[in-house]
């Protein structure tokens, strides 16, 4: 028994990482990959509660480090937003806003692209959830005016809008859901987790009352660590204070991120910041990528022509491949690694997803060669 636990403890020293330093395409990650500063400040404030050393109390209001000019300043520049603070992630994020405006028992209205965490942080604040259908296959698009009716029929307390979605990148017409909410006077959300750091996006130019980021997925951070932006109307609902510790934000139960996340993410935000005026280069750098793979005999799905880095492909040669071979699925995974690539899901072959963000033109012509001679040893 002793033996058992000394060996488990054992594998937990010298811990790796088998894909570090393989060409990146994995949609969760390419967008969290850290700059060279956010990794100077991820051993600089590594211990626990390093950034509370001048805390009075409030998180958001510690001036060394420069948090506050970060959250009260910086952030809400780059958000277009009235009062900006940090969550643990995008889900803490929308959880906190459903959970400060709605009630149990209440209707949110979001897209039929939403992520899985938009379902469970309804679900965690009892409310009822009405989908907005999208187009189905291959574009999957969502189109905003169908809210309008549902808005009607549903009276939901909020709205919710995935800009883009996780699954195909699309990126719905979020201008136009702005005007719809504020035909209807309804808060609405955006969730821009693969927005966020990523292109250029303002809350105030789509009259979204709050817009949602995720670091770790967007801004070049370590996680989880994430961004709540609002107009200030709501500050008084979503920031409400404990009746007891008036510094004490109710909904955050307290503080958020107390140490090394947050400041990966301030590290970062300069360099953050300049990417996003890089976008058209990465859209073009997508569409590229995409009509290569095209070419091989796959399928882009989602938007055409596709304006984000987020790309999902309908593989149907791959899939016969996987039937007949003993990895079955696995195949795939198999053969982009021993190609020094990582990206789509181990197991998946018959539609895969891929980020070209983190990659380079040079980079990504060696993933669509590897495809090739992937395709060809198996033909
Ligand atoms: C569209 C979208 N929203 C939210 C999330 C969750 O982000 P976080 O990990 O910051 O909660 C994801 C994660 O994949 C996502 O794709």
């Amino acid at each position: 028994m002793e033996q058992k636990s000394s060996k488990s403890l054992q594998k937990l020293s010298g811990l790796r990482r088998d894909h570090k330093g393989l060409i990146n395409l994995m949609p969760l990650q390419t967008g969290g990959m850290l700059t060279d500063a956010a990794r100077e400040a991820l051993t600089e404030f590594a211990d626990g509660y390093s950034v509370c050393d001048f805390c009075q109390g409030s998180l958001c209001n510690i001036t060394n480090p420069p948090i506050r000019d970060f959250v009260q300043e910086l952030l809400p520049q780059f958000l277009g937003c009235e009062v900006a603070t940090i969550t643990h992630g995008a889900r803490e994020g929308k959880f906190m806003v459903m959970h400060s405006l709605a009630r149990p028992g209440d209707s949110i209205l979001v897209d039929a692209n939403r992520h899985y965490t938009t379902f469970v942080a309804a679900e965690r604040a009892g409310l009822s959830i009405i989908e907005v259908p999208s187009s189905g296959h291959p574009e999957f698009r969502v189109d905003v005016n169908e809210y309008a009716a549902l808005m009607k029929q549903h009276a939901p307390k909020l709205i919710l809008l995935t800009y883009p979605d996780g699954n195909y990148g699309n990126l719905p017409d979020a201008r136009r859901l702005g005007e719809i909410a504020q035909e209807y006077n309804v808060p609405y959300i955006l969730n821009g987790a693969y927005a966020v750091g990523r292109m250029p996006i303002s809350m105030a130019e789509t009259g979204a009352d709050f817009i949602i980021g995720s670091g770790h997925k967007s801004m070049a951070s370590a996680g989880p660590v994430g961004v709540l932006g609002m107009k200030k109307k709501w500050e008084q609902i979503v920031l409400r204070k404990s009746g007891r510790h008036a510094n004490k934000d109710i909904e955050l139960l307290g503080c958020s991120v107390r140490g090394v996340p947050l400041m990966t993410l301030i590290a970062s935000f300069p360099f953050v910041k300049e990417r996003v005026a890089h976008w058209n280069e990465q859209v073009s750098k997508a569409q590229w990528f995409s009509a290569e793979l095209e070419k091989l005999g796959f399928t882009q799905l989602g938007e055409r022509p596709h304006r984000h880095d987020l790309l999902h492909f309908d593989a149907p040669e791959l899939y016969e491949i996987s039937k007949r071979v003993r990895e079955k699925g696995y195949f795939l995974y198999k053969e982009l690694k021993e190609r020094g690539i990582w990206g789509p899901q181990p197991g998946l072959a018959r539609s895969f997803k891929l980020s070209t963000f983190a990659a380079d033109r040079q980079q990504l012509g060696f993933v669509i060669d590897s495809f090739k001679a992937i395709l060809s040893k198996y033909s």
